[in-house]
């Protein structure tokens, strides 16, 4: 007993402010380096290898952390101090002086090569962990030319700090601004921009959001820039109209930075963490930029989705070009079309594209450029992908290929279910997301469709952000098995239903399944939640849940409530899947 006790004395305790010697093994998807330290939990359980979560160190470097946050499975911490002897070589110095306070950038402190690996063993891990995909090959990551200044887009919070008006990026994990002074991936041009309207706030008392009481006049500043034609568009989002000297702030801006083409005055009155209102006018110029890409020209609205890496959108739209290896006889559906860039960029290789995107603003761009571009074999739909896919079905479109690029919480499941249905011969997936792509291409698979290539390709250096390229076949088509693919015949029928079925077994309105979201737990935290826990959390944050899960099987009968930490946990995997 004595010895015991006595073992148990020169057993650190793990807890907040305690410090550990540590090595870090690996890396998590958003760029923490991991260490397992051996300590006591306050209540004396021993842990032998308690996962930390540490901010800026890397794999097979060495330290002292000190632990600032302490949840039942997990702890985050950060470095005191780095062991000289142990610093990889692909450690460098990061060269925005701002990495260490703004969130915006993970990987700075990682030399180019080293973040492209990291990319591409994040995404194999992922589509093994989440997609079950065991031994796939990945081809070559595609890297950027130029990893730093590629952002045409920025949006920048503004908020109100002591009285006054500052603007920046939101710090790691935190609401907090970090004021901007300079930004090494967007154009200085952009960055001069944003600090200018900042000042001419202050000058005029134009109020910085006051997210707690949801005050103030000024939440965000965006910017669109083309670095091909120098057409610059400026959004101001305002908590409401007619904001006092609005006006001769716009006219001063227009005269000290004259590429600016365009603003527009979007209105959010709204307590959200969505950006954009629905009301906005164009207060100068015009409601447009252009841009060019590949020699084709694109009208981009305020609210039109634009990819924010130029030359690298060059390079992801030649590789779904060469990748897909269209012919004239394709009938060709662009899901997801945001302003009919891909759909636009194949048109002279197919016979006809049927586009659709949700955004309306998107939609008008979208027409235009197909104008703009003399391409009228393309025809364009606002609506959701998956319910105008099965409009076009109705009508007697017969698509033999399909690109899909959607947000980051990937396809919808019935787009996905119509796809496999219709055994569309040829699928390009373009993803930005790969625990959401991972999670389609395994609902693809079993629904008959064969992975042919995976191409990573950086369109965000310096963050962990990472695009996806993946051709996909359907085996009936590849294979020498006859099946009429019109269904008519009982053995298409048989396909069509067993394909149907094993779909259906996924059960899940939408994003994962419960199995993945516990796998995911049980992989990161190294904790076991029920399925009831998960309905639970489901249920709180509004995601419809099945009957079986969330109601109680009488009125009297009572459920054990989630604990708070696995509601962490669960929570922690519904963002992780986009569910939330
Ligand atoms: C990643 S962007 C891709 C846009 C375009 N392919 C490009 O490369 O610029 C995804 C687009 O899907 C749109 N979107 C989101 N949900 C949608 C849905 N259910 N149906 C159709 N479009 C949707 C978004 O508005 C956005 O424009």
């Amino acid at each position: 007993m004595e010895e015991f006790v006595r073992e148990k004395k020169e057993i650190p305790y793990i807890k907040v402010g305690n410090k550990f010697k540590a090595e870090f093994v690996s890396m998590t998807h958003d760029g923490y380096a991991v260490a397992r330290i051996k300590g006591l939990m306050p209540k004396g359980e021993l842990k032998e290898a308690f996962p930390v979560f540490v901010d800026l160190a890397l794999p097979k470097e060495a330290g002292i952390i000190e632990l600032t946050e302490l949840k039942a499975s997990y702890a985050k911490g950060k470095i005191l101090k780095l062991f000289n002897d142990k610093k990889v070589d692909y450690r460098v110095e990061p060269a925005c002086p701002n990495f260490y306070d703004c969130g915006g950038c993970q990987l700075m402190h990682m030399n180019y090569d080293a973040q492209l690996s990291f990319k591409k063993t994040m995404l194999k891990e992922t589509l093994r962990k989440i997609g079950g995909f065991d031994d796939i090959v990945l081809n070559k990551i595609r890297g950027a030319e130029n990893p730093n200044y590629y952002r045409n887009k920025v949006q920048v919070p503004f908020q109100l700090q002591k009285g006054k008006t500052v603007c920046g990026f939101f710090k790691s994990n935190t609401h907090i601004v970090s004021p901007i002074t300079t930004c090494l991936i967007q154009s200085d041009e952009m960055t001069e921009i944003v600090k200018f309207i900042r000042n001419l706030c202050n000058e005029f008392r134009i109020k910085g959001y006051d997210e707690l009481n949801n005050s103030g006049d000024i939440r965000h500043v965006l910017v669109k820039e083309s670095t091909i034609t120098g057409e610059i568009m400026v959004v101001f989002v305002m908590t409401r109209e007619n904001v006092a000297h609005m006006d001769e702030l716009y006219a001063k801006l227009v005269k000290r930075h004259p590429k600016i083409v365009s603003i527009i005055e979007n209105i959010n009155s709204q307590v959200t963490n969505t950006i954009l209102g629905e009301k906005q006018k164009c207060v100068f110029g015009k409601n447009y930029i252009v841009d060019k890409l590949n020699g084709f020209s694109f009208k981009i609205g305020a609210k039109s989705f634009y990819q924010v890496n130029h030359d690298q959108t060059e390079v992801l739209y030649n590789l779904v070009k060469k990748v897909g290896k269209f012919d004239k006889e394709d009938i060709l559906v662009d899901a997801y079309c945001g302003i009919g860039t891909i759909g636009i960029t194949l048109a002279n290789d197919v016979k006809e594209i049927y586009a659709v995107e949700i955004v309306e603003e998107a939609i008008k761009n979208a027409k235009e450029n197909a104008k703009l571009n003399n391409i009228s074999n393309i025809h364009f739909e606002c609506n959701k992908a998956e319910v105008q896919l099965k409009k076009w079905l109705d009508k007697g479109v017969k698509p033999t290929a399909i690109v899909v690029d959607p947000p980051r919480k990937g396809c919808d499941l019935s787009l996905l279910k119509t796809i496999i249905e219709l055994q569309i011969q040829k699928l390009v997936y373009v993803s930005c997301d790969p625990a959401t792509l991972a999670r389609d291409l395994k609902t693809l698979v079993n629904g008959g469709y064969e992975i042919s290539s995976i191409t990573p390709v950086d369109m965000f250096p310096q963050t962990t952000h990472v695009e996806t390229v993946v051709l996909l076949s359907h085996k009936s088509n590849n294979s020498k098995v006859n099946v009429n693919l019109n269904f008519d015949n009982e053995k298409g029928k048989k396909l069509i239903k067993k394909v149907v079925e094993d779909v259906d077994s996924r059960k899940e309105p939408e994003g994962a399944s419960y199995p993945e979201i516990k796998e995911y737990i049980l992989n990161k935290y190294n904790v076991k939640v029920s399925s009831l826990n998960i309905a639970q959390i489901k249920t709180k944050y509004g995601i419809i849940e099945r009957e079986c899960y969330n109601k109680p099987k009488s009125e009297n009968s009572r459920q054990p409530n989630c604990t708070k930490e696995k509601e962490e946990m669960i929570v922690d995997a519904l963002k992780h899947f986009k569910m939330i």
